[in-house]
């Protein structure tokens, strides 16, 4: 995918939505740490208010530099426009919640990320919204659970810690011909190894603070919009006044409007700024990210107390095919699971590894390794976290970009000796 300009991915990356004429040569968007911004007349602000003019008023509204990466990130997903919110979780909250009333249901996959999960199974369920979760990759379960109620189809383009990948493109297309949008959370994959508006997704969410971050020092999130689903007055009355004032962009416009700016989901403008700066590297790291975990699959496969390993990336893996169809030969993710005997195993490769980090985060340059079934999910019941694939002996790595002979040696060392 190129821009107007010609430029392929890589380099857009870099220089997508460069303005350094405005910002006195600096070659990153300045931080504009402020509250709230001066306006000469009465007329103009004013105007503002009222949509007519786009100058910025007050931080929750929107901040010169918050600007920046949403452009940034609506051009590298190849969407219409962008809001970013202080973490993945306000987008996901804000993305749905736009699209939601009471007595509404929606559809999700049911490999989703662990607060996902939740806000979807108990937050809404207390304002009368139901969601029905099927298997992600089960296309026919999918269309099944879609009734008259039904306002989206909600799905991760890698499913954490599931590691399922579904097909987003018979996905999309099965939701368009119910005339409800799919909601992609593309945060796993990150908008160089898959842009889901391609394959005809309508509303694309990420957590910036994994992969287009990358270095682990900034919580964040988007929501990108493609522009292209049409908000028929039949299924989506509450669209009508979005549509009239900004057309194509009545979704995103519904979403900032309504909810984020009234829920107060506003990123600081720092972490933009540190956002923009991981973002440089995304096209590099997501190459070294993806070829290490490769390694790291194919090492840990010739270990005696590795049990089973979850990667899209192995031939035998049940997304495989999936996975090549989506992403092309660009790799198939940085994040594996892999099971050891039992979670007393778990923990005792935990405690001896020396430098892979023991910690609650994925996506990060260096290699983190977690046990989900007693961290994130120490709460959750049995049943649910059969449903989700959370077993005992599961360990979570999110494979970084260091050495992969480092990686492998202190994962080596780490299994030494265990049953
Ligand atoms: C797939 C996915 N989506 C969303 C989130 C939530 O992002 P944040 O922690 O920035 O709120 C996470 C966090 O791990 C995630 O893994």
């Amino acid at each position: 995918m190129s821009d107007k300009k010609g430029y392929k991915f890589n380099t857009r990356v870099i220089h997508a939505c460069q303005s350094p004429e405005d910002w006195q040569g600096a070659t990153i968007a300045p931080i504009f740490q402020t509250a709230s911004h001066v306006h000469r007349t009465a007329e103009n602000l004013s105007e503002t208010f009222a949509g007519r003019k786009d100058d910025h008023i007050y931080m929750r509204l929107t901040n010169p530099t918050n600007r920046v990466l949403e452009e940034k990130l609506a051009d590298l997903e190849g969407g219409l426009g962008a809001i970013v919110m202080s973490s993945g979780m306000a987008a996901i909250s804000n993305a749905s919640m736009a699209l939601l009333r009471a007595g509404d249901e929606f559809v999700a996959g049911n490999s989703l990320f662990m607060s996902t999960y939740l806000l979807f199974t108990r937050v809404f369920k207390k304002y009368g919204i139901t969601v029905r979760m099927v298997e992600s990759t089960d296309i026919g379960a999918i269309e099944r659970a879609i009734n008259e109620k039904t306002r989206f189809v909600y799905l991760e383009t890698i499913g954490n810690p599931k590691m399922d990948i579904p097909d987003l493109e018979r996905v999309a297309a099965a939701a368009h011909s119910h005339g409800i949008p799919l909601l992609v959370d593309n945060t796993l994959a990150s908008p160089y190894l898959c842009r889901p508006f391609e394959v005809g997704a309508d509303i694309v969410i990420h957590s910036t603070t994994k992969y287009l971050s990358g270095h682990g020092s900034a919580a964040g999130g988007a929501v990108i919009d493609s522009g292209n689903f049409e908000w028929n007055r039949d299924r989506f009355p509450d669209f009508a006044p979005f549509v009239e004032r900004k057309g194509a962009l009545a979704y995103i416009d519904k979403v900032w409007r309504e909810h984020h700016i009234n829920f107060g989901t506003t990123q600081a403008p720092f972490h933009s700024y540190l956002t923009m700066i991981g973002m440089d590297t995304l096209a590099l790291r997501m190459e070294r990210h993806m070829e290490n975990t490769m390694k790291v699959a194919q090492f840990l496969r010739e270990r005696p107390e590795v049990k089973w390993i979850n990667y899209a990336g192995l031939k035998d893996h049940p997304s495989h095919e999936t996975a090549k169809k989506l992403f092309g030969d660009k790799g198939f993710g940085g994040l594996l699971a892999f099971g050891l005997k039992d979670q007393g195993a778990c923990f005792s490769f935990i405690d001896r590894l020396r430098m892979i980090y023991h910690l609650a985060n994925l996506g990060d340059c260096k290699t983190l390794v977690i046990h989900p079934c007693s961290s994130q999910y120490v709460s959750f019941d049995d049943a649910t976290r059969d449903e989700l694939s959370i077993t005992p002996d599961l360990i979570r790595l999110s494979v970084g970009i260091e050495d992969i002979e480092d990686i492998c040696a202190d994962l080596g060392q780490a299994l030494d000796g265990l049953a």
